[in-house]
């Protein structure tokens, strides 16, 4: 048996390559575009490990998707494959229109017109919490029947992908499996998600730009526990049926910023014996800037049994001696491109 991963040579998708090795034999595929977000560089460990096949390519090539249907016959597809960050989706929507919503349709035809799908087959189509849009602070954490209600091209896109794959469910009968995840952080994230962003600028002694006020909220996952929380879903989810994953820590970004400021003082401290605290510069807020997420995750913990291991502390802790361990994978990654997206967006 195999399963076909798209997407995974980018932050989540390669740390759930790596955690499925972990723990399986079962064979995986790999698609992905190499996009400016996907690295190989992160997969490097299993580059060579037979059980492990990378293939180049679009989800939404649908001749390039059918022959690896055909070849591999996974049990199967989990669609990580997506344009993921929400600033870029502002100066730059129709890539994620192309990929996000165009993509995902492709790649649900591929599937459907596969003949090869055994009974257990599954297409996992992994999302995000923000196509529930933002809440009030008193409001109660999204659930999985909070009101779709997307505020950036990003969430907006997501969010059609989301309605597109439950449509394959009811129209074609294709076992599918929906989860809504909260912020993810841990290694190899990229550096232009604030908390990898926060942690590179600080040590390069450059300003950690806060948007606005800084008192959105999100509500922070280790990147392992959205994986575990994937292979729950995948094990035991039910065809059909949709599932939020959150982290239950719901900070704003101050605190988060200041949780890695500290963290950075204790472990790596200034030369000038100051905090890394004083680096954090407020700057023009995002437009349409969602507020606060937080996600409700007693579903998925009451019938799969699932919940996260790290707390925010531990995490964030083990997150950032990550990246203190691995500089030579965040200077690669923020050469070249890396540059010119900062240079304009920050301008
Ligand atoms: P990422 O941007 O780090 O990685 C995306 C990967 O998809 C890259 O490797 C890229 O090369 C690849 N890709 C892009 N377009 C492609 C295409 N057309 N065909 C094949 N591959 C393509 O994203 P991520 O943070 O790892 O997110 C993965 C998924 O999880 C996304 O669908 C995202 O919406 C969702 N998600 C992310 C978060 C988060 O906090 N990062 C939270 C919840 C859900
Ligand atoms: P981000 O990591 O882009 O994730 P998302 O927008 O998907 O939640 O941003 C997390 C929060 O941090 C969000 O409220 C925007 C804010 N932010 C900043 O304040 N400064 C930054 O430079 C970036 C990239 C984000």
């Amino acid at each position: 048996m195999t399963i076909l991963v798209t997407g995974g040579a980018g932050f989540i998708g390669s740390n759930f390559v790596l955690d499925w090795f972990a723990g399986h034999d079962e064979p995986v595929v790999n698609l992905d575009l190499l996009t400016y977000a996907g690295n190989l560089q992160n997969l490097q460990s299993v580059a060579t490990d037979p059980r492990y096949r990378f293939v180049r390519g679009d989800i939404g090539d649908n001749d390039l998707v059918a022959r690896l249907l055909r070849e591999s016959a996974p049990r199967a597809v989990i669609n990580f494959a997506a344009e993921s960050h929400v600033d870029r989706s502002i100066t730059g929507p129709e890539a994620f229109v192309q990929t996000n919503m165009v993509g995902t349709f492709r790649l649900l035809e591929a599937v459907r017109h596969w003949d090869g799908r055994t009974p257990e087959f599954r297409f996992l189509h992994v999302s995000t919490d923000e196509v529930y849009g933002t809440l009030e602070p008193d409001d109660p954490a999204f659930s999985e029947v909070s009101r779709i209600a997307p505020n950036s091209p990003y969430s907006a896109s997501k969010a059609a992908s989301d309605h597109l794959v439950r449509s394959y469910f009811h129209t074609y009968d294709l076992p599918v499996l929906i989860s809504n995840c909260s912020n993810n952080y841990g290694p190899f994230q990229f550096p232009e998600k604030l908390v990898p962003l926060c942690i590179h600028n600080a040590l390069a002694g450059k300003a950690l730009p806060i948007y606005g006020d800084g008192l959105q909220i999100r509500d922070w996952l280790y990147v392992g526990d959205h994986c575990s929380a994937l292979r729950a879903v995948l094990d035991r989810g039910l065809p059909g049926e949709v599932y939020n994953v959150g982290g239950g820590n719901e900070k704003t970004n101050l605190d988060t910023v200041r949780t890695i400021c500290t963290t950075l003082d204790k472990e790596v401290p200034r030369d000038d014996g100051a905090h890394y605290a004083d680096q954090m510069t407020f700057v023009r807020d995002r437009p349409g800037h969602d507020r606060r997420y937080a996600v409700n995750s007693a579903k998925i913990q009451r019938e799969l049994g699932w919940s996260p291991t790290e707390s925010f502390q531990s995490g964030f802790e083990k997150t950032v001696q990550w990246y203190l361990s691995n500089r030579d994978w965040t200077d690669q990654v923020t050469s070249g491109a890396y540059r010119d997206w900062v240079e304009a967006q920050y301008a």
